[in-house]
This record gives C-alpha cells, structure tokens and sequence, in this order.
C-alpha cells in the first residue's frame, strides 16, 4: 500500500538517490520535498530538489525551502564530496516550477493536520533542523506522524566527520536532541548500517545499462561519489537506506537504544552516546546488505510508473 511520505533532505549525491529510488517505488505517494541546508546550501538544494523532481517527470509534486542554517551553530561545507553544485556535477535538467513558500516545517504541519493522524511519513535525509523546528512550533501537528524514519547518526562505527560524529547528526546536534526527546515514531538509521549497503562500479553499470532514467542518473551520481572520494572497491548508499527500511523493514534489525547527543563544539560536536538518561530510539543495528541493494536495483530499474492525474500538492 502506498503511503503518504513527505522527504526531507539536503541533495546531496546519496539524496538524490534516494529521492530517484522513491519516486519509482509504489510504496510511496511523494507528497512533497522539503528542504534544509546541509551538504550545500538551502538555495542549491532546493534547485536540486525540483532538478531530480523534473528529471524523474514529477515536476507536480512541490518543494518546500526549509532552514538555511542550523539552529544554533554554523553549518559544513562538503563540496569536497557532493561537488560545488551539490550533485557531483551529473547533469539534471533545471526545475520545471518554482518551489512553494516556506518555511518547510509549517508546510509539513499543515499536511500533518490535513490527513488522518498517523497516515503521514516523514523520510528524513539531512540535518534534522526542520523537523526540531516543527516540534518547537507546532507540536500538536508531529504527533499526527506515522513514520519519521531518518538517516543519521553512528553507534558503534567509526564516524565520516570526527572519530564519532556522523554528518547529519553533527550538523545540527541541537535539533537531533530535540526530536530525539519528542517521543516521535522515530527511526534512526545510522552509519552502522548505511556502510554495509554498498555499490560498486559493477553496479553502476548494471543499472546504467537498464537505461531508465533513474537507473542512468544513479548511475552517474554514485560514480561522482566515486571520483569525490577516492580509491575503494565500492561506496556506501547512505540515504536510499531511509527508503529501504522504510519499504522493507524485515531486511533490518531495531534495537532501542537510549541515546545523547554531543552538543558541544569540540571535534566530536555531534557524536551519539549510550546513556542510561538518554531518550530511547529505535535503531536500525543491522542490515541485510545484499538484499536490500538486489532492491534498490530492482526499482531503479524498472521501467517509470505512470505520472498520477492529480497533483501530489492540491491531495488533501
Ligand atoms: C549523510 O551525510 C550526507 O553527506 C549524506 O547525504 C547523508 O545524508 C551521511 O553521513
Ligand atoms: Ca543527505
């Protein structure tokens, strides 16, 4: 059955994958993509938003700009990695429309309202700045979520932006503290997990040669992540892990696990820790690595579904 699902991310290479994955997957009814500054820019990655959306046929479900910077610290810099335009320099066509007014959190509130409680999924894809703002400002409408499942985060892994810290989490501590504490439906899938969901340059090719669309452009963003960070036998599929658990749970194994977030500033500024005091999470521990990409394959692949007659935005 498909549900409604609102993506909220910062494209970003592995985003942009991950958004392509859900958008051929009849699991989910994309209702909108907001937005937050994380690998790059709130302006750049709105224009990448709308640049996947127009590459996948999709230029009726809207983007939403959310916040441009964390809520109480600055933000990275990764154009070492997802390239100065955000997408490794893999050519999207530009938006077919102009995103929607923001912000994105009051956006999201206002879907939340418009549905059924529970009915509505939240696939969280970069800092978590929009969704602590939504529980600051509107905390009747986050209780309506059915599903807020979001990459970030390491527990037992070494981290990719201090010896613990992992970049989602890093890049705004303070709002993961928040929506840790919100007693949300919450998901986290850390590094833990994303690391053993892998691509290599064979699967590159197998998935540019099925020729669809989103196949192809995976295809080439992966191989940027490729060439961004160096020598390997094959890279970590971080955010399409968010959708994989989101359309097959049984490949993954939760743990509750209460956690703490490092809001300090030295070079660990993010870090998850277990700690008896800390809200609990569910945690995405383990994976079924092969099968849960034999997925990913598997839907990109496939040939595009039909475009549905009524625009994602005016469902209510
Ligand atoms: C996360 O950081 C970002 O750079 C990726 O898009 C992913 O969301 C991995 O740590
Ligand atoms: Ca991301």
């Amino acid at each position: 059955m498909s549900r409604i699902t609102i993506i909220d991310t910062d494209p970003g290479i592995d985003d942009a994958v991950a958004i392509l994955l859900a958008l051929v997957s009849p699991e989910f009814d994309v209702a909108g993509i907001t937005t937050v500054a994380g690998n790059i820019g709130i302006d750049t990655v709105t224009r990448n938003a709308g640049r996947i959306l127009a590459l996948a046929g999709r230029g009726d479900i809207p983007v939403i700009p959310g916040a441009a910077a964390p809520l109480s610290r600055k933000g990275f810099d990764t154009a070492d990695i997802h390239g100065s335009d955000g997408l490794g320099g893999v050519t999207f066509p530009e938006p077919v429309s102009e995103p929607l007014p923001g912000p994105a959190w009051t956006w999201i509130a206002d879907m939340l309202d418009r549905h059924p409680k529970g009915t509505v999924d939240i696939l969280a894809l970069g800092p978590l700045t929009n969704i602590a703002m939504l529980v600051r400002e509107r905390p009747e409408s986050a209780s309506r979520i059915g599903r807020l499942i979001a990459m970030g985060g390491a527990v037992h892994e070494r981290g990719n932006v201090g010896p613990r810290a992992e970049f989602n989490i890093a890049a705004d501590p303070e709002a993961a503290d928040i929506v840790f504490r919100a007693g949300l439906p919450l998901v986290l899938v850390p590094l833990d997990v994303t690391r053993r969901v892998r691509a290599t340059k064979a699967d590159t090719a197998f998935l540019r040669e099925s020729g669809t669309p989103a196949a192809k452009a995976s295809a080439d963003l992966v191989d940027a992540y490729f060439q961004s960070t160096g020598s390997g036998e094959s890279r970590p599929l971080h955010d399409p892990c968010v959708m994989l658990f989101a359309m097959r749970p049984d490949l993954f194994e939760l743990s509750p696990l209460r956690l703490s977030v490092d809001c300090g500033f030295g070079e660990d500024a993010g870090a998850l820790g277990l700690s008896d005091d800390g809200p609990e999470v569910s945690v995405a521990m383990k994976v079924l690595g092969a099968e849960a990409l034999a997925l990913l394959a598997e839907r990109l692949t496939r040939p595009p579904p039909p475009v549905p007659d009524a625009p994602a935005s005016s469902r209510n």
